[in-house]
């Protein structure tokens, strides 16, 4: 077994952290938010995921588990650090490094040349060579190791990966990174950094292009009276195809998709090449937001200005708090920029935000509204008393953005139901 430190313990350091030390490791999490840390010394998580506070406590109790207080502290002594820092859009659409350099700069001095650093960050071509010249080491080797877990699943993903892709161009390294993995059977990908690197890019930019995809065939659907739900179905039995990110909803967003397509769009750039087909997934996506947006206001009767309207999700999807660049809340921005009085309703208990009303519960979330908008698909909304939401209103109206309740009780019951992709 093996001593690992864990830079970051956000979504990605802190699944991965409490996974290996599961595996048997010996792992210390370390970050530079101070009130995280203390929190989670003292066994508490920061966020939403399942089955993590579990793994949490059991590598607390079993001594395999540690938190510190910033990077250098807790590289002394170990084998692997991991970096798992952010790498949000710069303002080129690039991916901003600076978070990966500093923590880099930090670890370098203070780490053993028979270490590895292992860079679990989404990061550009070229950022394994980034990191070296950071870490000002020559003698250390940088493996790429790019994540694939999806918030809400975060802890079964690690576990049961689908694949795992490891690029570095020592081979001894790469082998030591993934002997880490022992009792996880997932195909490996032994490979060099940038096709690491370009795989992780390459995948969002592929699941985010097949959501545009099937927006995009929902609004062909509007136009012709097709059923998007039928469509997708019929088109997702197809193997080659597959059922997966063949939703219809408001669009994708969260803190990989919108980032990864600009910052994969800039990384062909830069290349020479012109990613038509990625540019056009990313305006496809800008424009449902606009769609939705557009029939909140239409069933409002053309204008939302002083109107309220009942949200039922602020999460950028279900199973998860993370409200980062969630197209629910991009699409109730709209609605406020042109006046609307938004109430609004999440089962992750999001807190106070900006310019609109939280409660915590979705019918006080319907009380008043002359339109309720189903913006995230959580389950929780399925199984709701329609006839008391109906009573809550002002009016009968439903845009249900995730085609996620049952239309035909909403409509016996006198609503006006707009879906995506079906009337
Ligand atoms: N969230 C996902 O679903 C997901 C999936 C795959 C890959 N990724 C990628 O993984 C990376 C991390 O994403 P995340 O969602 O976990 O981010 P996050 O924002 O949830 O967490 C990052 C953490 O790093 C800490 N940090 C920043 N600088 C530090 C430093 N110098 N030393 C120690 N800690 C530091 C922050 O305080 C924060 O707690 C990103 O590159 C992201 O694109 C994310």
């Amino acid at each position: 077994m093996s001593t690992i430190a864990v830079i970051g313990t956000g979504y990605v350091g802190l699944t991965t952290g409490a996974c290996f030390a599961h595996l048997g490791h010996e792992v210390v999490c370390a970050d530079i938010d101070e009130d995280k840390v203390a929190r989670l010394q003292r066994g508490e998580i920061p966020i939403l995921e399942a089955g993590l506070d579990d793994l949490v406590s059991e590598g607390i109790r079993d001594g395999r588990l540690t938190f510190v207080l910033g990077a250098g502290s807790a590289v002394t002594d170990c084998e692997f650090a991991y970096l798992c820092v952010p790498t949000p859009q710069g303002a080129d659409g690039s991916a901003d490094l600076s978070y990966i350099e500093d923590a880099a700069r930090e670890i370098g001095p203070v780490l053993t040349s028979e270490s590895v650093v292992v860079n679990k960050s989404t990061v550009p071509v070229g950022s394994t060579r980034v990191v070296e010249r950071a870490l000002g080491r020559s003698d250390i080797a940088v493996v790429s190791n790019p994540e694939f877990l999806r918030e809400g699943s975060a802890v079964y993903d690690f576990m049961h990966p689908d694949r795992i892709v490891i690029g570095a161009g020592d081979q001894s390294a790469a082998v030591r990174v993934q002997s880490l993995y022992r009792g996880i059977t997932a195909p490996f990908i032994l490979t060099d950094p940038a096709s690491a690197e370009t795989i992780k890019y390459a995948a969002n930019a592929f699941l985010a292009t097949k959501i545009s995809f099937i927006n995009a065939v929902a609004a062909v659907c509007e136009a012709v009276g097709a059923d998007i739900n039928d469509v997708s179905l019929g088109m997702g039995y197809d193997t080659r195809i597959g059922h997966e990110f063949l939703k219809p909803g408001p669009g994708w967003g969260g803190s990989c998709f919108p980032k990864d397509t600009r910052a994969m769009v800039r990384i062909a750039e830069d290349a020479g090449y012109d990613f038509n087909l990625l540019k056009g997934v990313v305006a496809v996506n800008d424009e449902q937001l606009h769609r939705v947006a557009a029939k909140i206001v239409e069933l409002a009767g053309g204008s939302v200005a002083g109107t309220r309207i009942g949200v039922w999700g602020l999460t950028f999807k279900a199973r998860t708090d993370d409200l980062r660049e969630s197209p629910s809340l991009l699409v109730i921005q709209h609605l406020v920029d042109q006046g609307a009085l938004v109430r609004a309703f999440d089962p992750s208990g999001p807190g106070p935000q900006d310019g609109i009303e939280v409660v915590d519960d979705p019918y006080t979330a319907a009380e008043g509204a002359t339109v309720l908008a189903v913006l995230t698909e959580w389950d929780e909304f399925r199984w709701l008393d329609l006839d008391k939401v109906g009573d809550a209103m002002a009016a009968r109206n439903v845009v249900d953005a995730r085609n996620l309740l049952d239309r035909a009780a909403l409509v016996r019951r006198g609503f006006e139901y707009r879906g995506i992709g079906r009337s």
